[in-house]
C-alpha cells in the first residue's frame, strides 16, 4: 500500500464518492460544483492536498486533504518562529472498504510527508466520529463546548462601532494579536475567507440569502463570522473581545445579523480565553460539541500542546 497525492482528476472521481457523507442537502451536481469552487478558492488552491491511500495496483482504498495552515512556535530564547501546521479534513473509505484498517493507515502514513514539510510544527484534524480512530495515530484530543445564542431583532449595527464586509478580512485580523502561547496556530485572512467562500455556495445552491455583514469590531475587540448554510447557523469564527462589554456588543450584533438572514441560532466554540466572556452573556447556553473534536499531535519536538491552546472554529476545516 503507498500514499499518492490525488490528480486533478482523481480529485473530481473522489466527489462522486464522498457525495454520501457530505453531500446532502446538495444534489449530486451541487456537491459536484461545491468541491471544484472550494478547491478553486486562493486558500485552498495554494495550500490543499488531497491524499490517496492506493493498492499497489492503483486502487484508492481511503483518501483525505490537508490544509497547510500558519502556526508560531516560542523558541527557548522567547522568539516566536512562524512554521507550518497542517488540518486534516474529509478521511473518507467507502463503506464497502470500512473497517479494513484503511482510514488508520492513510493517517499513519501521511504523519512522515507532513513531518518532511521544513518547518512542519503540528498536525490537527476535527473528528467527527470520536476521537479512538485518531488516538491510535498518535492524535490527542482537546475538550469542546460550544454556547448557543438565540437570534434578536434589532438593527444590527447599533452598539458597536462597524460591522464588517467580506472585504476586510485582513484588516479585520491585522487588529488581532497572537497571545503568549508556548505553541499557536494562527490562520490568515484567506484561510477565514475560506469559510465565507462556503457561505457564498451554500447561499447559491439552497437559496438562502447571506447574512448582511461578516463580523463586527468595537473598541480593539473584533469579531467575525459565517453562516453555515447547510444547518442555518451563524458561526462564530473569531472572537477577540478584550472586555465584557465588548463581548456583549459583538454577539449582540451577531445575533441581530443573525436574525435578520433568518438563521436559527449563532453559535460559538469556546476557548479558553473566551469561556470566562461567554458564561456571563445572558441567555448564552453551554452543550457539548456534537462533532468537529479538535485533535492534535506534534510534527516536530518541542510543540507542546496543552489544554489552553485556543482553537478557534475560523481553524476548522
Ligand atoms: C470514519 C471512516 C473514515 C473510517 O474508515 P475505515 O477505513 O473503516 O477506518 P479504520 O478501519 O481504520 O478504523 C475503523 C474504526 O473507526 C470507527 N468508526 C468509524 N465510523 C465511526 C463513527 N461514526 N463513530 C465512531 N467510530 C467510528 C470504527 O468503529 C472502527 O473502530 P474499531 O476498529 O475500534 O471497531 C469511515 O467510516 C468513513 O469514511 N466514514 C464517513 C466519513 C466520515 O465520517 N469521516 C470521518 C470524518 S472525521
Amino acid at each position: 500500500m503507498r500514499l499518492v497525492l490525488a490528480t486533478d482528476a482523481q480529485k473530481t472521481e473522489r466527489d462522486s464518492f464522498t457525495y454520501s457523507a457530505w453531500g446532502p442537502p446538495l444534489t449530486p451536481p451541487g456537491y459536484a460544483a461545491r468541491e471544484q469552487r472550494l478547491r478553486a478558492h486562493p486558500w485552498a488552491h495554494a495550500e490543499m492536498r488531497t491524499w490517496l491511500l492506493c493498492k499497489e495496483a492503483g486502487e484508492v482504498l481511503a483518501s483525505c486533504e490537508t490544509f497547510r495552515t500558519r502556526s508560531f512556535l516560542r523558541a527557548e530564547d522567547g522568539t516566536r518562529v512562524a512554521g507550518d501546521s497542517f488540518a486534516i479534513a474529509s478521511v473518507f473509505t467507502e463503506e464497502r472498504l470500512r473497517g479494513r484498517g484503511y482510514a488508520t493507515q492513510l493517517m499513519d502514513l501521511l504523519l512522515p510527508e507532513l513531518r518532511l514539510a521544513p518547518e512542519a510544527q503540528a498536525a490537527l484534524l476535527f473528528s467527527d466520529v470520536g476521537p479512538s480512530i485518531y488516538r491510535r495515530s498518535g492524535y490527542r484530543e482537546l475538550s469542546a463546548w460550544n454556547w448557543a445564542l438565540a437570534p434578536e431583532p434589532g438593527e444590527p449595527g447599533d452598539l458597536v462601532d462597524r460591522l464588517l464586509g467580506e472585504t476586510e478580512l485582513d484588516k479585520a485580523l491585522a487588529r488581532t494579536h497572537p497571545p503568549e502561547q508556548p505553541f499557536l496556530l494562527w490562520p490568515t485572512a484567506a484561510q477565514a475567507d475560506w469559510h465565507l467562500e462556503r457561505e457564498r455556495i451554500y447561499s447559491k445552491e439552497l437559496g438562502r440569502p447571506r447574512p448582511e455583514a461578516c463580523g463586527a469590531t468595537i473598541g480593539s475587540s473584533t469579531a467575525l463570522w459565517a453562516m453555515v448554510g447547510k444547518s442555518g447557523v451563524l458561526v462564530l469564527l473569531w472572537l477577540d473581545a478584550r472586555t465584557q462589554e465588548d463581548a456583549s456588543a459583538l454577539l449582540g450584533a451577531a445575533r441581530r445579523v443573525a436574525y435578520r438572514a433568518g438563521l436559527s441560532r449563532v453559535e460559538v466554540w469556546e476557548e479558553p480565553g473566551t469561556a470566562p466572556l461567554l458564561a456571563r452573556i445572558p441567555g448564552a447556553t453551554r452543550e457539548p460539541r456534537d462533532g468537529a473534536l479538535p485533535m492534535l499531535q506534534p510534527l516536530r519536538p518541542g510543540v507542546l500542546l496543552s489544554e489552553s491552546l485556543p482553537i478557534p472554529r475560523v481553524l476548522w476545516v
